[in-house]
């Protein structure tokens, strides 16, 4: 399958996910990075790999970047397949969301429903799950709808949050997982092993 990953800065979701191609662990390709940031560690690790990078959305300060529109015509000129987010910061816009039905996922480093939807990215989102008390924690996936941190659960992987965490402890735990799960889920996509419920669950068939 023909892949987009969107990214805003580290990018060591999108580096996991890009060695798992390249081992064929996952029968994919990356054919486009978008960024709404026009540098980016994310953004020198897909130069370095010969993937190109576009910025959406526009920003009127540099001016530079895509309408959601011209997104939409980019994603389709690469013949895009599956839309992957990893820590892309923004909103994906209603007109990326409503052309690739089923076909976009993300990342979120905490169990949702808990812990997610505006404001709760990086380090804010181990803080609260260590303020609530919760003993578990751990990376969804899920497909994306219009709201953030929204949409069908796909794949969860827990693990515990110990009494003396900082949430560099807790991030760090949860990232461990981030760099298994995510590859084993676009793995199960790319080889057609996503099937859905008609209640709108996804489930994965293993691969044995
Ligand atoms: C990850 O924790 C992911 O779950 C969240 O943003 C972080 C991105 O990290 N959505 P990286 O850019 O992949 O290193």
């Amino acid at each position: 399958k023909r892949l987009a990953v969107f990214v805003s800065g580290g990018g060591s979701n999108f580096r996991s996910l890009h060695e798992a191609t390249l081992q064929n662990k996952v029968f994919g390709d990356f054919e486009l990075v978008v960024s709404d940031k026009p540098a980016c560690k994310a953004c020198d690790y897909a130069k370095n790999n010969n993937i190109p990078v576009a910025q959406y959305p526009h920003s009127k300060v540099l001016d530079s970047g895509l309408s959601a529109a011209e997104l939409v015509a980019l994603l389709r000129q690469f013949e895009v397949d599956i839309v992957l987010l990893a820590g892309y910061l923004k909103l994906l816009p209603n007109e990326v969301v409503q052309a690739f039905p089923r076909a976009i996922l993300n990342i979120h480093p905490a169990l949702l429903p808990a812990f997610g939807g505006k404001g709760y990215f990086g380090r804010k989102v181990h803080e609260a799950v260590i303020k609530s008390g919760a003993r578990y924690s751990g990376p969804t996936i899920h497909f994306v709808d219009e709201k953030y941190d929204h949409g069908s659960i796909v794949a969860q992987r827990v693990v515990p949050v110990l009494p003396h965490d900082t949430p560099e402890d807790l991030s760090a735990r949860v990232m461990k997982e981030e760099h298994k799960l995510y590859p084993e889920v676009v793995a199960a996509i790319c080889e057609d092993r996503v099937f859905w419920r008609e209640d709108g669950v996804p489930l994965i068939r293993r691969s044995w």
